[in-house]
């Protein structure tokens, strides 16, 4: 199994490009099943999590080929299978995201649930009630979500949690509805924003995307429509944090502030120091780090997925901060890793209270999912000696050429073909 080696510590120093959000790119392949004319998208980042979502659209029939960066896609013979398998789903929840779109276009759908996961159960419960709110039946046999059909009609429906993916796939389930669709307490997180631009370039109706209550007023059919997609906001928070930790400094081109807001809030009442241009973000940080209290929420909380890399940079700073965790049950597994590390974090239920600063030192520690191994490389960084991280398909699965753009930022990260014994 691949690892990163890291000697540390090291500064951040240097520039670095976000890539595409895969948040925002996963659904936008999705949206490809809603449409029978071609979809051009940009700026997919290459990360493992695309490559599943692409593999399963094969599976499903639809042609994409790839040329100067820009991904098309043509789902013109969805005829058989309409279903997403064990084997693809059980490697990337989001796999979800292919239900709404193949209801409304198809008429059917048979998806695997995706059961749980290292974070927590994530249950799927309001994909499928928002889904027979707009008139599909749906039934759980043998593993698999069955949906039905015969044209999806306008609905209203209210989400008993915000959920993404959730909004994601009524939002394109309802454009192809029969009718107007009214969806409340929607989650606002930018990607779903993101997507219903794409929605509404390939001929939808759909308003207030990134707001609570979003309309949408189905059409008979989806035409073609070219997209990229927005940059990755928690890559991007994720080198700030970096940058943050080692009292380095960065630049990272295309990062929006709007939607970093929570975390440049954060970073700000630590001691960092921020600018924000049209071009990206800089950040510098030459004096003490403060510790800061967070609270993960939905969007425009802060992001439950910077908490990991958020943890680590509070084990640097002087006093007591306070990390609670909303949005999934189980999300501090990093503590413990960090603690073999010399962090000092108590746990208490869904809060961890970590004590800085201490001194870090390298060890092998185990990645468990895909925020947290990005929180350990941090800690390596910042650790005095060696670190082997493990289990890095995890980090794959999110990060592009991670070890890349950090060795150009001044670290010492290399990838291992193996774990040494
Ligand atoms: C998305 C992101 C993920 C991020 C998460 C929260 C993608 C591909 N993934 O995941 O990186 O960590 O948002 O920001 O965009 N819930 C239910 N019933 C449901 C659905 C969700 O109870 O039917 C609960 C979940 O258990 C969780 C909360 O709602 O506690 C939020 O989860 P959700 O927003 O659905 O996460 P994902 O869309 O899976």
């Amino acid at each position: 199994m691949e690892c990163f080696r890291i000697v540390g510590p090291n500064r951040i120093q240097g520039e670095v490009t976000a890539g595409g959000a895969k948040n925002a790119a996963l659904p936008a392949l999705a949206a490809s099943l809603l449409s029978d004319g071609p979809l051009e998208l940009s700026g997919l980042p290459a990360v493992r999590d695309i490559r599943t979502m692409r593999h399963l659209l094969g599976h499903l029939g639809v042609e994409s080929e790839e040329r100067a960066g820009v991904v098309r896609l043509q789902a013109t013979d969805l005829a058989r299978p309409d279903d997403a398998p064990y084997e693809l789903v059980k490697t990337m929840r989001a796999s979800i995201l292919v239900l709404g779109p193949l209801v409304a276009r198809l008429g059917h759908a048979r998806v695997s649930l995706p059961g749980g996961c290292a974070i927590g159960v994530r249950p799927i419960d309001q994909h499928l009630a928002g889904l027979e709110a707009l008139g599909a039946e749906v039934q759980l046999e043998h593993g698999y979500v069955t949906a039905r059909a015969r044209r999806l009609a306008g609905g209203a429906f209210r989400f008993t949690v915000p959920t993404v993916t959730g909004t994601e796939n009524l939002m394109m389930a309802a454009c192809l509805a029969k009718g107007t669709s009214v969806l409340d307490n929607c989650a606002r997180e930018p990607e779903i924003r993101d997507l219903a631009t794409l929605l509404n370039k390939m001929g939808a109706r759909i308003q207030g995307a990134g707001e609570e209550r979003i309309e949408i007023e189905g059409v008979d059919r989806l035409p073609s429509a070219s997209h990229r997609v927005i940059p990755d906001r928690i890559e991007a928070g994720t080198y700030l944090l970096a940058a943050a930790m080692t009292a380095g400094e960065i630049f990272v081109r295309g990062a929006i502030a709007a939607d970093l807001a929570p975390l440049l809030e954060k970073l700000a009442e630590s001691g960092c120091d921020l600018e924000a241009s049209e071009a990206g973000l800089r950040l510098r940080r030459t004096g003490e780090l403060k510790p800061q209290d967070i609270l993960t929420a939905p969007h425009p909380g802060f992001p439950t997925d910077l908490q990991a890399q958020y943890m680590a940079l509070m084990t640097q700073a002087t006093g007591l901060s306070t990390i609670g965790e909303t949005v999934f049950e189980n999300r501090f597994q990093h503590a413990p890793e960090l603690g073999r590390m010399g962090a000092d974090i108590h746990i208490h239920g869904t809060f961890a209270k970590v004590h800085g600063p201490t001194p870090l030192s390298g060890a092998r520690v185990m990645a468990t999912d895909l925020r947290a191994s990005a929180c350990l490389v941090l800690a390596g960084i910042a650790a005095v000696g060696e670190t082997i991280v493990g289990r890095i398909y995890h980090l794959d699965r999110g990060y592009e050429g991670m070890e890349l753009k950090l060795q150009r930022l001044g670290a010492m990260v290399e990838r291992l073909p193996a774990e040494p014994t």
